[in-house]
């Protein structure tokens, strides 16, 4: 139950995974599953919504996605502009403000007018943050912040993560991964030092409120202890 959660974090990430194995466990194209996916954003984001999560992330698409056949490639970069043109008023209502990080270079300019139509349209809103990782490899971004952290003389070690393509969002607290993979594939390298791990077996497109709720139920019995004696 929603209620009996406690210890609600502020930033939950996930690495929305499995969503091809979801498809093919039915026949189905790939893509299939990626279209079922985006039903499990819009659930996840309206409980986040509901329960006071700050931050919702999602590792939507990699830099080392780009090596998948063209023809998923397109689908993909297709889905994502449709599922964004659709949700503005959803945002609005609910108080969203979308973002999108990544290396934008390598999307196209329809898909980058979309995205700023909807990060400009929903910047104001303040009760979730909801970020897609798009064309994101960890790496690259480390490498990134590094090259302008060193041209600047008043750079201070503190102030690193401000070179960071997520500068003023605090790290995050929970990452999810489902579909049973355990690894980071490449995602927030430097932001996730001291997060907390939820692996579920579920695949993406079946990942829905009550999974989200599972994970930070297991979320809520964790001792974070950043390296201190309690
Ligand atoms: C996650 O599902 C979506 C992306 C990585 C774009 P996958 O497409 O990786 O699905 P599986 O892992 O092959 O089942
Ligand atoms: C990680 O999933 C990337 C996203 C969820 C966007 P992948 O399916 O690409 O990861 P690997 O290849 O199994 O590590
Ligand atoms: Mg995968």
């Amino acid at each position: 139950m929603t209620d009996s959660l406690k210890n609600i974090p502020q930033h939950v990430s996930i690495i929305m995974d499995g969503n091809g194995r979801w498809a093919k466990e039915r026949g189905k194209e790939r893509v299939f599953g990626h279209f079922e996916g985006v039903e499990s954003v819009r659930a996840v984001t309206e409980a986040s919504v509901e329960l006071g999560v700050r931050y919702l992330s999602l590792f939507a698409f990699s830099e080392e996605n780009w090596n998948r056949p063209g023809e998923e490639v397109s689908a993909l970069m297709e889905l994502m502009m449709k599922a964004m043109l659709g949700e503005a008023e959803t945002f609005r209502r609910n108080g969203v403000r979308f973002v999108v990080l990544g290396n934008r270079a390598r999307l196209s300019d329809t898909l980058n007018a979309t995205i700023d139509a909807l990060m400009a349209e929903t910047a104001s809103n303040d009760v979730l943050t909801l970020i897609l990782f798009v064309s994101y490899s960890g790496k690259w971004d480390i490498l990134q912040a590094a090259r302008r952290f060193a041209a600047d003389p008043d750079a201070r070690d503190e102030d690193f993560a401000n070179y960071l393509v997520t500068a003023g969002i605090p790290d995050p607290d929970l990452v999810i991964r489902t579909s049973g993979e355990k690894r980071l594939s490449n995602y927030m390298l430097w932001q996730t030092a001291y997060s907390e791990f939820v692996f579920t077996d579920t695949l993406w497109p079946d990942f829905r409120k009550d999974e989200y709720l599972s994970a930070l139920r297991e979320y809520a019995g964790r001792d974070r202890r950043f390296g201190k004696v309690k």
